[in-house]
């Protein structure tokens, strides 16, 4: 029994010595300690020795069984998981795995051609301002021209907080907003987000716009004409044309949708722009007298011109998508390619 517990002793020392990773780690313990282990048949050979020889023998057989524990607590430990795995723990490292590298989050496309416009605007001279997105009524249409029985009201699928509160549909508020605080001259953009009960595959019910208005002595059409020439040029990085369609809105006058030449075709017609060889990118015009007199200038001095551009409408154009709704589905894999 003495010459068998410290054959075991010698044995395990051994083994132990040999293990180099957790798998031989664990069947070490079920050979030598587990409950079908070598360990656990002596202890039940303990049972047959003579009455006198138990103490010493029970006592022995437990020293030796505390020392074998001991050592393998000492290798768990020298194979204590280190960054994912084991040291030394050659079939579950695989040092040749290339790293996790943490992934590194970029501007939404959205947010990027915002900045780009402004920042086009910006070298004109313009300065940015920001509104609010839960608007008055009285910004959003009163101050606009459009009265509560306006028939252009319903050219707004409106978002109503409250009777007189509600998401703002476009961010001409700002128009009012801002000229009820300051004095001519003005050179101003506020891009922002809109929000209209709208969804198909050109319309999300939030989008973004920005707003640009200038009002001075003498501003006319024609500098309306040469501010947007002069930013599609760099927006597109092309001499593109421009077409200006007459068109309708309460706090415009004269009014006007703005079209580019197709930047996939350059004109020539295509799907984009369904053969025509114009894409829409804007609305504008000269502001209205009834604007101006509302926020107090007068309009014998005054004018001055407005334009609203869709940011996701140019960011389609610029990138060739045709489908507004990936923007906010969040699908990294489409993101990340901006
Ligand atoms: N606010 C208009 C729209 O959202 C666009 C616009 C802005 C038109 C400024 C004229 C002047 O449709």
């Amino acid at each position: 029994m003495e010459q068998e517990l410290d054959n075991l002793r010698t044995l395990a020392k051994e083994q132990l010595a040999a293990v180099t990773n957790s798998n031989q780690l664990e069947d070490f313990r079920i050979r030598f300690l587990g409950r079908k282990g070598q360990f656990s048949s002596i202890m039940k050979d303990l049972g047959q020795v003579p009455k006198e020889d138990k103490p010493r023998l029970g006592q022995m057989a437990n020293s030796v069984k505390k020392e074998i524990e001991a050592l393998y607590g000492e290798k768990q430990q020298a194979l204590a998981p280190v960054a994912g795995g084991m040291v030394g723990d050659s079939d579950e490292i695989d040092l040749t795995l290339p790293g996790r590298r943490p992934q590194t989050g970029k501007l939404h496309p959205v947010t990027q051609i915002m900045n780009e416009v402004c920042s086009i605007f910006e070298s004109l001279g313009f300065s940015v301002a920001e509104g609010p997105d839960v608007e008055h009524d009285h910004y959003n249409f009163e101050a606009l021209n459009i009265p509560a029985h306006h028939p252009a009201r319903d050219m707004h699928d409106t978002f109503y907080v409250s009777d007189s509160i509600l998401l703002r549909t476009h961010t001409s508020p700002m128009q009012a907003r801002i000229m009820e605080k300051q004095q001519p001259p003005l050179r101003v953009i506020a891009p922002g987000k809109v929000y209209r009960c709208d969804s198909d595959i050109t319309h999300t019910p939030m989008f973004h716009q920005v707003e640009g208005f200038l009002v001075d002595r003498d501003v006319s059409f024609a500098d309306l004409k040469g501010v947007l020439t002069i930013f599609t040029q760099k927006m597109f990085e092309k001499d593109l044309d421009l077409r200006f369609r007459p068109s309708f809105f309460p706090f415009t006058e004269p009014s006007a949708e703005v079209d580019i030449a197709c930047v996939i075709c350059d004109g020539a017609g295509c799907r984009v722009c369904k053969r025509t060889g114009w894409l829409e990118i804007l609305g504008a015009g000269m502001i209205d007298p009834e604007v101006f007199k509302m926020v107090g200038y007068n309009p014998e001095v005054y004018s001055g011109f407005a334009f609203g551009l869709g940011i996701e409408r140019i960011a389609m154009l610029k990138y060739g998508i045709d489908d507004i709704r990936l923007y906010y589905e969040n699908d990294l894999r489409f993101l990340s390619q901006f």
